[in-house]
């Protein structure tokens, strides 16, 4: 119970009941779960875990997995974002029905797992990870995976290309070096062509320890919603291009040793993805969440994807209208003005990062304040909720929302198939 938000909220009450006029009273919202969260309430009542868990469903997964793999053509290839979909599990779903080897990896203890569950993978590092993580890679470094290969580190400065040069020559190995444009995000990356010709003179200077592999050009802002006046997707997108080609045009002019046709010049993320089918610059296009589709990628450029995660949570407590501590039976007023107050639910669990999704009309109680252990939900009767019903909720993102549920329980035409742990460490 959140102290503050109960005395905002009694005194709100009190506003209500003086100006009582002025305001609108809500209408009843409530309404009972559709056919498909219907089958699905059923089949987790009498096979489920009976806790918050988290659900894929298959059928829609098959669905935008179907989507990135007609759009990434030859010579194109599609690369799956391993921490957005952060489950062996999954990943090994995503990656025979895409049919694509190809991970990019952001966690140093995700990487060691993922190069012993997937020995043959491609796999490109997201982020310019510290030295030292890399030096606990080759450490933890485990089965046939060869990181001369296989693994592109990606780096992002001279310094940091310098501490993987000294890094490599420890290792007595040789390093495969992506290196990260700066295409508009401003997140980091390489912004100008001098100091990629430093990165690029330091590789070409160490052949035995180091090789250049490619680009990485990360674009999602040119997918996201962002006032017109600042330019459309297509301008946004055709900007980041432009970029990305003089990089290119540089290093092909300049370092034509570095040069080969076989470089990995990855570029996208989830809200971009399609609109790199109109250039034919890169041939490494990224996409994780949009294969969930969680609340953040309700984008236009997302449309044909439908959602695929949702957190599954059982009613414990039923206790009718809403009643807070202290203000006991004087709390009847809240649920007299407002009908989503009418039923109170208790819940298994709470205050994930994640919106309500059925039934339709659930509301939070900020009166009452959050729990993550029993949360509370108002709604007004016509959800129709029974105590072990469940709550569905669409996660707002999916990268973290999926570490913590433990298993996965992936359902297919409504009916559990399988659990799939998440990632560790
Ligand atoms: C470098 C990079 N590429 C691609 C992605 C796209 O991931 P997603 O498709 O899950 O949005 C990300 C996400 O953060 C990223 O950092």
């Amino acid at each position: 119970m959140n102290r503050r938000n109960f005395m905002l909220g009694a005194a709100g009450v009190g506003a209500v009941v003086v100006g009582g006029g002025l305001l609108a009273r809500p209408s009843a919202n409530g309404k009972p779960y559709d056919e498909y969260f219907r089958v699905l309430n059923e089949e987790l009542k009498k096979n489920g875990p009976m806790r918050p868990c988290l659900v894929i469903d298959l059928d829609r997964l098959d669905h935008n997995i179907d989507q990135v793999v007609q759009s990434v053509k030859l010579p194109k290839h599609y690369r799956i974002v391993e921490k957005s979909l952060p489950s062996q599990g999954l990943i090994d779903y995503v990656s025979k029905r895409a049919g694509t080897r190809r991970l990019m990896s952001f966690h140093q203890p995700f990487i060691n797992d993922d190069v012993v569950a997937f020995p043959d993978a491609d796999i490109l590092i997201g982020k310019p990870l510290p030295v030292r993580s890399a030096e606990v890679f080759y450490k933890n470094l485990k089965g046939s995976f060869d990181p001369s290969r296989q693994l592109q580190w990606l780096n992002d400065t001279p310094e940091h290309v310098q501490q993987y040069l000294e890094l490599a020559k420890g290792l007595g190995a040789k390093l495969r070096i992506n290196i990260e444009l700066d295409v508009g995000l401003h997140r980091g990356g390489v912004a100008g062509n001098e100091v990629l010709g430093q990165m690029l003179s330091l590789i070409a200077a160490n052949p035995a320890n180091l090789e250049f592999a490619g680009f990485m050009g990360y674009d999602p802002h040119a997918g996201m919603a962002v006032p017109r006046i600042l330019g459309s997707h297509e301008e946004l997108f055709r900007k980041g291009m432009a970029i990305y080609q003089e990089r290119a045009d540089f290093t092909r002019n300049q370092y034509a040793r570095l040069w080969r046709e076989d470089l990995t010049l990855n570029a996208a993320g989830s809200p971009t993805y399609k609109m790199h089918e109109a250039e034919t610059l890169s041939n490494d296009i990224s996409v994780g969440t949009a294969l969930l589709k969680p609340t953040h990628y309700d984008l236009d450029t997302l449309t044909a994807h439908v959602p695929a995660a949702y957190i599954a949570t059982p009613v414990l407590k039923s206790v009718g209208p809403v009643e807070l501590p202290a203000l006991d039976g004087k709390s009847r007023i809240f649920s007299w003005w407002d009908p989503n107050q009418l039923q109170t639910y208790f819940i298994y669990g709470g205050y994930w990062m994640a919106e309500y999704e059925s039934p339709k009309g659930l509301q939070f109680n900020s009166t009452f304040g959050h729990s993550t252990n029993q949360e509370i939900v108002n709604a007004s009767p016509g959800v129709g909720l029974k105590v072990d019903d469940q709550v569905f909720f669409r996660p707002t993102q999916s990268e973290f929302v999926l570490l913590q549920f433990g298993d996965l329980v992936a359902v297919r035409g409504g009916k559990i198939v399988d659990y799939w742990a998440p990632m560790q460490g």
